[in-house]
C-alpha cells in the first residue's frame, strides 16, 4: 500500500465518478498557475460534498476557507435555484483567483465571497441574523477548527450537517504530545467534539492523490 496506488486509483475513481469537466479543470489549472497550494479537495471529495448537499436538499451553504473556489463551485453546482454559498477567505489573492474560477463556471450570482479572517467574519454572519445555513464545509486553517465548528453550529439549525476536512493529517491526530500547531487543533476539535451535546458526529478515513486524511461529519441535532 502506497502513496502512488493511492494517487493511481484515485486517477481511476476520478475518471468513473466525474470525468471531464472544462470549469474545473480551468479552476484546478488557474490555481495551480498561481502557485496556490495543491490542496482542493480531490474531485471525488468535491463530488461528495455536491451529492450531500442535494440529498439534504440544502438550499444555503457556509464555507470557510476558498482557496481558489474549487470546492465552492461544486457546492454551488448543488443548490437549487435561489439557493446561496457564502465562502470566507482571508487570502486576498486567493480570493482574486476563485472570484474568476467561479465566474468562469457561471456561479456568480449564487456564490459570495466574503475577505477576510473567518474568525472576524463568522460573528458578522451571526450578527447580520443571516438565515441558518443548511450545509457547512470548514476548510481553512485547523488552529482555529473548534471555534470555526462552532460557529458554525450556531449558525445552523436542527438537520443541519456539517463537514470538516483533514482531520486525520496522514494519522498524527493519534499524538497527544504533538507540538504541531495543525494537530493540536484538529485535536482540540475533537476532544470538544465528543462533548458537544448539539450534534452526533463521526469520521472517515480516507486515502488519495493528496495522501492519507479523513473528514468529519456532524449532524446539527
Ligand atoms: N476549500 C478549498 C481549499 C481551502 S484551502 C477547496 O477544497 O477547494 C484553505 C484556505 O483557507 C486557504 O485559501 C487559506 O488562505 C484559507 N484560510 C486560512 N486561514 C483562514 C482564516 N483564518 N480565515 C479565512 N480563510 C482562511
Ligand atoms: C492541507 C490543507 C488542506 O485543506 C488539505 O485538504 C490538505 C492539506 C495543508 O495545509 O497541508
Ligand atoms: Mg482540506
Amino acid at each position: 500500500m502506497s502513496q502512488d496506488l493511492w494517487t493511481k486509483v484515485d486517477d481511476y475513481i476520478n475518471g468513473v465518478a466525474v470525468g471531464t469537466d472544462a470549469a474545473l479543470e480551468a479552476a484546478s489549472a488557474a490555481a495551480a498557475a498561481a502557485q496556490l497550494p495543491p490542496i482542493s479537495v480531490t474531485p471525488a471529495h468535491g463530488k461528495l460534498l455536491h451529492l450531500l448537499v442535494r440529498a439534504q436538499g440544502a438550499k444555503r451553504i457556509l464555507e470557510v476557507g476558498t482557496l481558489a473556489g474549487y470546492s465552492t463551485i461544486w457546492l454551488a453546482r448543488a443548490v437549487p435555484p435561489g439557493g446561496r454559498v457564502i465562502t470566507l477567505e482571508a487570502n486576498p489573492m486567493h480570493a482574486d483567483i476563485a472570484r474568476a474560477n467561479i465566474e468562469r463556471a457561471g456561479l456568480t450570482g449564487r456564490i459570495e465571497l466574503r475577505l477576510g479572517d473567518a474568525l472576524a467574519t463568522l460573528p458578522k454572519l451571526a450578527a447580520e441574523k443571516q438565515p441558518p445555513f443548511d450545509f457547512t464545509f470548514i476548510d481553512a486553517d485547523r488552529t482555529n477548527l473548534a471555534e470555526y465548528f462552532d460557529w458554525a453550529v450556531r449558525l445552523s439549525h436542527p438537520g443541519s450537517v456539517i463537514i470538516v476536512d483533514n482531520v486525520v493529517r496522514k494519522g498524527s491526530v493519534i499524538d497527544a504530545s504533538s507540538d504541531d500547531p495543525n494537530v493540536k487543533g484538529v485535536r482540540r476539535f475533537n476532544d470538544r467534539l465528543t462533548a458537544d451535546t448539539r450534534v452526533t458526529a463521526t469520521m472517515v478515513q480516507t486515502v488519495s492523490a493528496k495522501g492519507y486524511d479523513g473528514f468529519a461529519m456532524a449532524l446539527v441535532l
